[in-house]
């Protein structure tokens, strides 16, 4: 896909199908609108007051013009201009370019309101860049009809009148390399367990390490056992693809002794039938997106470069599949962790934290100062936040304001959530230091407080992200299916490490 900078005067636009923002104001819905609705007399206003369409965000209205050198208007709902942010500009573009695709269109136009993208107009053209990317994204890998596969859309011209082309330029590279990460992440999460197995992941990682020039450490289940990573090897004994552990370092050039490290830890569950605390129908058929932490991880990696963190970044990925066989492992079982400490089972399916418990402690082994795990934990946080959003859980203020302030710059949704000590008695064990589960009741802060008993003394955030890694409607950016979410954080996060 082509992305370009059109510097042009909005109303001398030509393209088949030009997308503006029409905000919720009255007698002010855009000075873009404006410029275009005066080059089709009028018509633009018209029809949209005809047809009640008052700019309420989320909705869209398609105008046909006879004699215009742009034929369709896509009239993009933005809102109150007065609650309008540069990052609507991705909904924006995105539905430009999703609407030009499904009309079989080669090319679109996206008008970026000047009120938007004036103050910082890198930042705009990056957004937009992602928007078109994202929206464009399909996944199409076990399609054989041609029909369906095909892609119409060519290019999407962002205007944005007397804007400095070669100034912009890079903000359209790192958008492009930002979005590939995005998509790989999706293409990750998307893709069948039958494909997407722990090799296969490490395959991905092995990848992904030749392309960024990362160092690559891949541990088989022989090394798993080796290393002591019980809880690994238990969680992935049940099945005959063997479990793996992944680990990829990025070094910035002139890295020594002294340099910060950080490591982003992703859960991948490659698929999660829960063991013998079996899930039941309903709930299995979605499981194949127990990795999205670790294609966050993944995703994060490979676009490493074009961040060039000033810190060095560990990508560490426990991998396994939780199935029922004469080799799984099962509730009553007491497992001895790779830092030491017992867990006894006590339930098949609260496999995630097992997983994460050796790779943190592995983390902070290695020496990292700051640690970030992400994964699909509990459905407990998607009952207490929605689908949407993201629980944060951080055992330092200034790890979560960072992790927060990178979410908001990465357009994605998260909200802190405690790590409440008195829930902690909950996972007393009369045999173990520990059991794995707590009670019913605070089933996302019992599963972070389980996390934490494994990350000593290193500044850690838990991202439980259950809910968002995946959706069901396809929204402006995010089509059905995995998001890709986190990955955007996480690169805000370690370009801003020092
Ligand atoms: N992978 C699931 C959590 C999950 C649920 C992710 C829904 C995405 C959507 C996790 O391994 C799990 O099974 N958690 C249990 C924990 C319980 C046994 C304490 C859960 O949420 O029920
Ligand atoms: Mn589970
Ligand atoms: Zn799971």
């Amino acid at each position: 896909m082509n992305v370009s900078l059109d510097t042009s005067a909005t109303a001398d636009l030509s393209a088949p199908l030009v997308a503006v923002a029409f905000f919720q104001d009255d007698d002010a819905p855009g000075a873009e609108l404006t410029a275009l609705d005066q080059r089709a007399g009028g018509r633009l206003v018209t029809i949209a007051r005809e047809e009640g369409f008052t700019g309420e965000p989320g909705k869209t209205l398609l105008v046909h013009l006879p004699d215009a050198s742009f034929k369709r208007v896509l009239l993009v709902g933005a809102g109150k201009a007065s609650d309008a942010r540069a990052l609507d500009l991705r909904k924006l573009a995105a539905a430009a370019a999703e609407e030009a695709d499904k009309r079989h269109l080669a090319l679109a136009a996206v008008a970026l309101p000047a009120a938007l993208a004036s103050a910082d107009p890198a930042l705009a053209v990056r957004y937009a860049t992602e928007g078109v990317l994202l929206g464009a994204y399909r996944y199409t890998a076990w399609l054989t009809d041609d029909k369906e596969t095909r892609r119409h859309l060519e290019g999407v011209r962002l205007n944005l009148p007397g804007a400095d082309q070669a100034a912009l330029a890079p903000a359209i590279a790192r958008a492009q390399v930002t979005a590939a990460a995005v998509n790989l992440a999706r293409d990750l999460v998307n893709a069948p367990p039958v494909e997407v197995t722990p090799r296969r992941l490490a395959e991905v990682a092995e990848h992904i390490a030749r392309e960024q020039h990362l160092e690559c450490t891949i541990f088989d289940e022989a090394r798993i056992a080796a290393e002591k990573m019980n809880l690994l090897a238990a969680v992935g004994g049940g099945s005959s693809q063997p479990p793996r552990f992944i680990h990829l370092t990025y070094r910035p050039d002139g890295a020594d002794a002294s340099t910060p490290q950080v490591a982003l830890v992703g859960k991948g569950l490659t698929y999660d039938a829960g063991g013998y605390n079996i899930k039941p129908t309903g709930s299995l058929e979605d499981m194949k997106i127990d990795m999205a932490g670790a294609a966050a991880v993944l995703g994060a990696m490979k676009a490493i470069r074009a961040v060039a963190p000033k810190v060095i970044v560990h990508g560490i990925v426990p991998s396994a599949e939780n199935l029922v066989s004469s080799t799984a492992y099962k509730p009553g079982d007491v497992i001895r962790s790779h830092n030491g400490k017992t867990v006894e089972i006590m339930n098949t399916d609260a496999e995630g934290r097992l997983v994460l418990a050796d790779a943190l402690s592995y983390a902070e082994k290695l020496g990292c100062h700051k640690i970030v795990d992400l994964a699909t934990l509990t459905g407990a946080c998607m009952i207490a936040l929605g689908p949407f959003t993201a629980g944060l859980f951080a055992n330092d203020d200034g790890w979560r304001k960072a992790i927060e302030a990178a979410a908001e710059r990465g357009g994605e949704d998260l909200w802190a959530m405690p790590l409440a000590k008195k829930l902690k008695a909950m996972l007393k064990s009369p045999i173990a230091d520990m059991k794995n589960i707590g009670e019913r009741w605070g089933g996302a802060i019992t599963g972070a407080l389980f996390l934490q008993e494994f990350v000593g003394k290193a500044t850690w955030a838990h991202l439980d992200i259950a809910g968002p890694a995946s959706n069901d409607k396809p929204e402006p950016g995010t089509p059905r299916g995995g998001t890709g979410f986190g990955v955007m954080t996480l690169l805000e996060l370690i370009a801003n490490e020092t």
